[in-house]
């Protein structure tokens, strides 16, 4: 097991969920089956890994996702602009995020994907403020340090960008990560975003005001 997947479990051993199993939080030794979806990109290969990339199931994905925010140290969060004040209680996060699993495309608020390795969950791509057909703000997580910088998050993340753009019809593309993250800011540069503009805000409900960098990708241009 990873070692930051065996810090969350240790956090995590005496946690059990309703249904009697321990939580499976973002551990790179979760498993997790998931039922059919029209939308899935599956078993891309990279080097002797499989990728797959496809929208949150269940409550567990959710759960595994606000493990990776509520459990990360101070500053891993810092490093990716999240003010740790300011994440939700998790039952309040579930019930903000969890209609969003049963409404079709085009009445989503928010629209999660799950990032897997060879059959193992290691990170999520989500989207936000959604205008269907129109354009929504793209985020990018792969949960373990020690799995980042390998090229991994590159290609989820450019699996993701087709399952957004062709599940949420869209025709513009954002990003706005923090302008101090290097990561996030390269891996949009080389999926083909434009920088547009540098500015100070407070990009999301997590964040801390800051200066981010808005990327955007025009899907309709040649
Ligand atoms: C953003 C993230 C998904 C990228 O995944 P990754 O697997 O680390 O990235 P890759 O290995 O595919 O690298 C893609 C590019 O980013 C660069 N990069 C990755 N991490 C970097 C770092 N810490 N500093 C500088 N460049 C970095 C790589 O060098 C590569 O660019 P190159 O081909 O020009 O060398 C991952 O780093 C992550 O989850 N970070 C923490 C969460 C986060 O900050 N999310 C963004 C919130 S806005």
């Amino acid at each position: 097991m990873l070692p930051c997947a065996r810090r969350a479990f240790e956090k995590l051993a005496r946690r059990i969920v309703s249904n009697g199993h321990r939580v499976a939080v973002y551990a790179c030794s979760a498993t997790t089956s998931y039922g059919g979806q029209a939308a899935r990109i599956r078993g891309v290969p990279m080097g002797d890994l499989i990728l797959d990339v496809q929208p949150f199931a269940s409550e567990s994905d959710y759960d595994r996702m606000i493990d990776y925010f509520r459990l990360a140290d101070e500053s891993q969060l810092r490093a990716m602009g999240v003010d740790r004040h300011r994440i939700p209680a998790r039952e309040e996060w579930l019930a903000r995020l969890l209609p969003d699993l049963e409404r079709p495309a085009p009445q989503k608020q928010t629209y999660y994907l799950i990032w897997r390795r060879d059959g193992m969950p290691v990170g999520h791509s989500s989207a936000n403020q959604i205008v269907y057909q129109e354009q929504a703000f793209v985020h990018l997580h792969l949960w373990c340090a020690s799995q980042r910088r390998g090229g991994m998050g590159q290609r989820f993340f450019e699996l993701s960008l087709r399952m957004f753009i062709s599940q949420l019809r869209l025709r513009r593309v954002i990003s706005e990560p923090y302008a101090e993250n290097r990561a996030p800011n390269r891996v949009l540069e080389h999926a083909g975003f434009r920088l547009a503009r540098r500015y100070r805000t407070t990009p999301g409900l997590i964040n801390f005001e800051q200066e981010v960098n808005r990327w955007e990708l025009d899907v309709t241009a040649d």
